[in-house]
């Protein structure tokens, strides 16, 4: 009996892993378990319609010879840069994808910037930063077809640099007045805090594209954009079954005619800026407040395309204590990827509760550290709509150049405070780890006390 006892406990201890996410499943009312099915094979349909753009990019099939590892697991860690992409690294399929696009003359030849820490990226002498073939998003020139403004009478929302460990309290607040935002994450982040990402993904937020760590895109080569862009999309389509993101957020900003056709013409990623800027990374509340106060009361038109990021507790509750004026002066609080062109958050599904993307394999780990309250948002069913309870009828918007934006764009001084945040650090990569050895550890804990009782 004792000898059973330990070699079925042995064995047991081998297969941790796929019983932590059994066993890790919240004891709550709600019934969790369809959303934690790890799915070992994939259904015998394309993700991507036959003629998508991107389809050759970011294939899906049930023969395409992936497994597509757990979220979180550390075969899912190893399929992803560390830091910053290599840029003689990439896929083969990105750098002819690339190459057919510049071949086709529909990557303009604009000189790449250089930049100085601190300061807006410059360009080299004698090229205007704001003259058409030139456009640079942070000298406030608009690219027709860029979004910077809301529909009106739209707080169009959104938050940058996530996933977070602030993350779970955002989502506590937009689950509790049913409300939904998008998220453009930094790919590095996403290998940092994969918990905070799948409770993302789960609350039926908007995930979107804010490059993988974080640089100025106009000083890079169009091979550093494509890794940039290119891994980014494939973490997110790899860790969401397959769904490919429709829209990305420079970082501070910082665009122009080349870097835009890259995110366009290879990865049919359209570009959003904001209009307003809360200056939220400042971590001085009263400075969000106040902008908040002097915003809220004005005109309706264009809406609201509010910087905001999910960096602190001071920036989260930049939105939160504004929440009840946001409410009373008669705004619409929608996510900005709801709020513009056809809605759809993804370029191959509407938002992470339509049924035409399955999610692959997700593992449970690091559900702990989530609040309960945002767990108990993945209560719906993967066939069930998306939310719409804050969407309302407008039309879309595209920038318009007579309107220019009431902030500067990466001159402010708060903006120049604005660091790119760090890669994780080997401390997030110890907590991925220990994260993994806790559920072993709870894992085995169970298992003896099973064992000891039968
Ligand atoms: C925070 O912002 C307020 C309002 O703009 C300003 O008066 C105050 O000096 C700022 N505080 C700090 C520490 O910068
Ligand atoms: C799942 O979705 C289907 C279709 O929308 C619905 O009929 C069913 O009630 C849902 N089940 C749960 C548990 O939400």
């Amino acid at each position: 009996m004792f000898n059973f006892n330990i070699a079925k406990l042995f064995a047991l201890t081998l297969l941790a892993p796929p019983l932590a996410q059994a066993l890790s499943v919240p004891t709550s009312t709600h019934d969790h378990a369809h959303n934690h099915e790890v799915r070992r094979s994939l259904p015998d349909t394309w993700y991507q319609p036959e003629d998508h753009a991107v389809k050759a990019l970011f294939r899906r099939a049930p023969d395409d010879g992936n497994d597509y590892p757990p979220v979180g697991s550390p075969a899912w860690s190893a399929r992803f840069p560390r830091s910053t992409p290599d840029p003689n690294a990439l896929p083969q399929e990105w750098l002819d994808a690339l190459a057919a696009a510049e071949a086709a003359g529909r990557i303009p030849d604009v000189p790449i910037s250089s930049g100085t820490p601190n300061q807006n990226p410059r360009y080299p002498p004698g090229v205007n930063p704001t003259s058409p073939t030139v456009c640079s998003s942070t000298y406030k020139c608009r690219i027709d077809g860029d979004i910077w403004d809301g529909p009106d009478g739209v707080f169009a929302t959104s938050f940058d640099d996530g996933p977070q460990p602030y993350t779970p309290k955002l989502l506590d607040f937009f689950q509790s007045h049913n409300l939904k935002t998008t998220h453009f994450m930094i790919g590095v982040h996403i290998l940092a805090y994969p918990s905070q990402f799948m409770a993302t993904l789960e609350s039926d937020h908007d995930i979107a594209v804010h490059t993988y760590t974080h640089p100025y895109m106009t000083t890079l080569t169009n091979r550093e954009i494509l890794g940039q862009l290119g891994w980014t999309m494939l973490i997110i389509h790899d860790s969401t079954g397959g769904r490919v993101p429709k829209y990305w957020r420079p970082p501070y900003g910082d665009s122009d005619m080349r870097v835009r056709a890259i995110a366009k013409e290879v990865f049919g990623l359209d570009t959003v800026i904001w209009n307003r800027d809360t200056d939220d990374y400042s971590g001085n509340a009263t400075l969000i407040a106040d902008h908040m106060n002097q915003w809220l009361p004005g005109p309706k038109s264009p809406g609201l395309v509010v910087l905001q990021h999910e960096t602190s507790d001071v920036a989260v509750d930049g939105f939160i204590n504004a929440y009840p004026s946001i409410v009373s002066h008669g705004w619409d609080i929608v996510s900005v990827a709801r709020a513009i062109g056809d809605r759809r958050v993804y370029q191959n599904a509407a938002g992470s509760r339509s049924n035409d993307v399955v999610p692959a394999g997700i593992i449970a780990i690091g559900r702990s550290d989530a609040p309960s309250s945002s767990s108990s948002s993945s209560t719906s069913n993967l066939s069930s709509t998306p939310g719409a309870a804050t969407s309302t009828s407008f039309s879309s918007t595209s920038g318009s150049v007579t309107d220019l934006p009431t902030t500067t764009i990466g001159t402010s001084p708060q903006n120049q405070a604005s660091q790119p945040n760090p890669a994780p650090t080997s401390a997030a990569a110890e907590q991925l780890v220990g994260e993994y050895r806790l559920l072993s550890l709870s894992v085995l804990a169970i298992l003896l006390t099973t064992c000891l009782l039968s």
